[in-house]
């Protein structure tokens, strides 16, 4: 306002910087009443929206790509079978969703290539060079490059609560 009658003085371009500034204190107005709006919906409500929102952004918006098409098959050939739907059959404690992998410690890619290369407890190391032999898969072993993908991509799903895994693997 009080820039308003600051500038009432300079003639033609008066009537325009006067709607500029009405068009801003309308924008900060709703902005307030946004903030307003968010701040009274109900908590539960508000963890939803918290929740959800990661799923409208692809990773793209991150500025990391992975290919989701790609680590998805990988998963269903190799990990589906243990971890359907991030879960976990052989250990209810140990699944893929963010809460367990914060939990016990495997939270960033890091530490799950590592499990996913070496195996842990019951679960099969599938690196090339997994040893010793007990902790390994019997089967086929991943390249060091595919479980990277994998590891990008779990970490990925569990942000986002497991989006892309609901069918089984081919
Ligand atoms: C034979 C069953 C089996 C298969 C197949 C399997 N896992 Fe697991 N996985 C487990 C078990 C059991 C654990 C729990 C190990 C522990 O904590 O002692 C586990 C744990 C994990 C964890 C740590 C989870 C946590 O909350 O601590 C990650 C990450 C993981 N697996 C990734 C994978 C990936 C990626 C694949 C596919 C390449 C895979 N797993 C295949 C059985 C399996």
């Amino acid at each position: 306002m009080q820039l308003l009658s600051v500038t009432s003085g300079y003639g033609g371009s008066n009537l325009s910087i006067k709607g500029n500034l009405k068009v801003e204190e309308n924008m900060i107005a709703q902005t307030q009443w946004e903030v307003k709006f968010i701040k009274s919906l109900a908590p539960p409500l508000m963890a939803a929206v918290v929740a959800l929102s990661p799923i409208c952004n692809t990773p793209i918006a991150t500025g990391q790509t992975i290919d989701i098409q790609r680590g998805s098959t990988l998963f269903g050939q190799a990990c589906i079978g243990c971890h359907v739907g991030g879960g976990n059959i052989t250990q209810p404690g140990a699944t893929l969703y963010e809460k367990d992998l914060q939990r016990n410690g495997v939270d960033t890619e890091e530490e799950i290539y590592r499990v996913t290369y070496y195996g842990k407890g019951r679960m099969p190391g599938f690196g090339k060079e997994c040893m010793p032999r007990g902790q390994c898969t019997f089967g086929a072993r991943l390249e060091a490059e595919d479980i990277k993908l994998l590891a990008s991509f779990v970490k990925l799903q569990a942000e986002q609560g497991w989006p892309s895994i609901e069918t089984q693997g081919d």
